[in-house]
């Protein structure tokens, strides 16, 4: 018998989410990586179960929070097929409500993710190649990025800075004109993405410059807004049958 959802133990309220003061099961043999806290390793305990798998490290989780972060035990394991039945109990409810515009490369759901890898809702431990597109460099849930994270939403979750500004923007802007290559006088500005990043540097280009046209290498990406998407290179899927696109795009060869 293949260890199932049953045996890895996640139980999801209707939201998807791992509801407080849940167990959290793990099957045994899962090595606990050096910065494991005290806490959590006095929470893991051994107990019998009826499947094939003969132990399991059974761990009391008070949320799904609780997994996540450098802790989270750095192994590829599989307690399930793939996708597992709770990944596709949320794949359905996810047809039913979500766009079929917006597609997924992964068709598990995550539940936490530590390190270097994502637990799935099913109790399977996958290592994050994706990284979040690149963007959790730092591993997934690193504790001074929880924490910062964690103290700016107790202050306040949101004033919109083009209303009532706040130091942490300006702190930001100046890292980055320090770390940014060039000795010059530089001045920053903050977007919600990266699409609307480049959108405003071409905005901020012909501003000064006066000149309308943009040059950007061949196949490079840019973003799926309406300019980006006109200086993104590839058509499928970013282009096609969503023209007209914005004109004075030039491409020059990349090498
Ligand atoms: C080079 C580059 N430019 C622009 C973007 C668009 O960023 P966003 O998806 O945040 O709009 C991306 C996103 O992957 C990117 O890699």
């Amino acid at each position: 018998m293949k260890p199932n959802a049953e045996t890895s133990g996640v139980k999801l309220d209707k939201y998807g989410k791992t509801s407080p003061g849940q167990r959290f099961s793990a099957h045994e043999g899962w090595p606990l990586c050096p910065g494991a806290s005290p806490r959590r390793l006095a929470s893991l305990r051994s107990e019998p179960t009826t499947g094939t798998v003969s132990r399991e490290l059974t761990m009391t989780a008070t949320t799904a929070a609780d997994l996540g972060g450098p802790t989270l035990p750095q192994v590829r394991r599989l307690v399930t097929e793939v996708p597992g039945p709770r990944s596709r109990a949320l794949a359905a409810r996810r047809s039913a409500a979500v766009s079929a515009a917006v597609g997924s490369l992964m068709p598990v759901y995550a539940v936490a993710a530590g390190g270097g890898v994502v637990l799935d809702v099913d109790g399977n431990s996958f290592i994050d190649l994706g990284s979040g597109i690149a963007v959790t460099t730092v591993g997934n849930s690193a504790p001074a990025v929880v924490e910062a994270v964690r103290e700016q939403v107790a202050a306040f979750t949101h004033t919109c800075f083009m209303i009532t500004p706040y130091d942490g923007y300006v702190a930001v802007a100046e890292e980055l004109n320090a770390i940014t290559p060039g000795r010059h006088e530089k001045r920053s500005a903050l977007f919600n993405s990266g699409a609307e990043a480049v959108e405003n540097a071409v905005k901020v280009a012909r501003s000064a410059t006066r000149r309308p046209a943009v040059a950007v290498f061949e196949h490079a990406y840019h973003g799926r807004t309406s300019l980006t998407m006109a200086m993104t290179a590839k058509n499928m899927p970013y282009k096609n049958g969503f023209g007209p696109f914005a004109p004075e795009i030039y491409r020059a060869p990349m090498s």
